[in-house]
């Protein structure tokens, strides 16, 4: 048996969790992570770029669905409350990620909110993933990994596998989303774990 259950039998804290969402294409990542997030026991805040609600006008049909009790920001506002360091947050994920955007943290512009918040969670060595959506990465785009991996942030770049031979697209979305729940310590059973043959 190459596959181990998803399951890890430990007990998991509810986490103050912001979404970010760019214009980078994969939209879908950012749906099947907000289905992923039980929104009863995580405090979730969402945030979307200008170029945001274009590539989700283009690439989900019925549009983002966010779950119950979900806080939407405007990106405009430095009132929510994730613009001060004072106020924790456990994780911000930036999914999926623009090259703009992703120069944009690593120079530390912080010129909206959303910027502002990932430039929070570096600066509070809190959990900052990045899941940029690129091919093929220029030098800029690669100084910049180096930039941000350096100041403290987890690049996981939107690389699906294919060794659990998933069959539709939101499983191939879903080995993705799987290692970004993995990060944020959050249980999932998207996708089984990796065992090996037995020797
Ligand atoms: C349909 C569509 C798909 C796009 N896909 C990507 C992409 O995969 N990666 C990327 O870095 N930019 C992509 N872009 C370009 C970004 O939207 C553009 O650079 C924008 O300025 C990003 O702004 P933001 O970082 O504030 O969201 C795409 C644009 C459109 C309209």
């Amino acid at each position: 048996m190459k596959f181990a259950s998803p399951y890890c039998a430990r007990n998991f804290a509810a986490l103050k969790i912001i979404v970010a969402i760019t214009g980078a294409s994969g939209a879908i990542y950012t749906q099947r992570l907000l289905d992923n997030l039980p929104p009863a026991q995580h405090e979730l805040h969402v945030v979307l770029s200008n170029y945001a609600h274009a590539v989700i006008a283009e690439e989900l049909a019925d549009g983002l669905r966010l779950p119950p009790g979900t806080k939407m920001h405007s990106l405009k506002s430095m009132n929510a409350p994730f613009a001060s360091g004072s106020n924790a947050f456990d994780a911000m994920v930036v999914i999926p990620c623009s090259m703009g955007t992703l120069g944009r943290i690593a120079h530390g512009t912080s010129e909206d909110v959303l910027l502002r918040a990932a430039d929070v969670m570096l600066k509070e060595r809190r959990k900052l993933i990045l899941v940029p959506r690129e091919t093929p990465l220029n030098l800029v785009h690669v100084k910049n990994f180096e930039l941000l991996l350096q100041a403290g942030a987890t690049i996981l770049p939107a690389n699906p596998c294919f060794y659990t031979n998933p069959k539709t697209i939101e499983q191939v979305v879903d080995t993705v989303v799987a290692r970004v729940l993995d990060h944020l310590g959050v249980p999932q059973k998207l996708m089984p774990r990796w065992q090996g043959e037995q020797e």
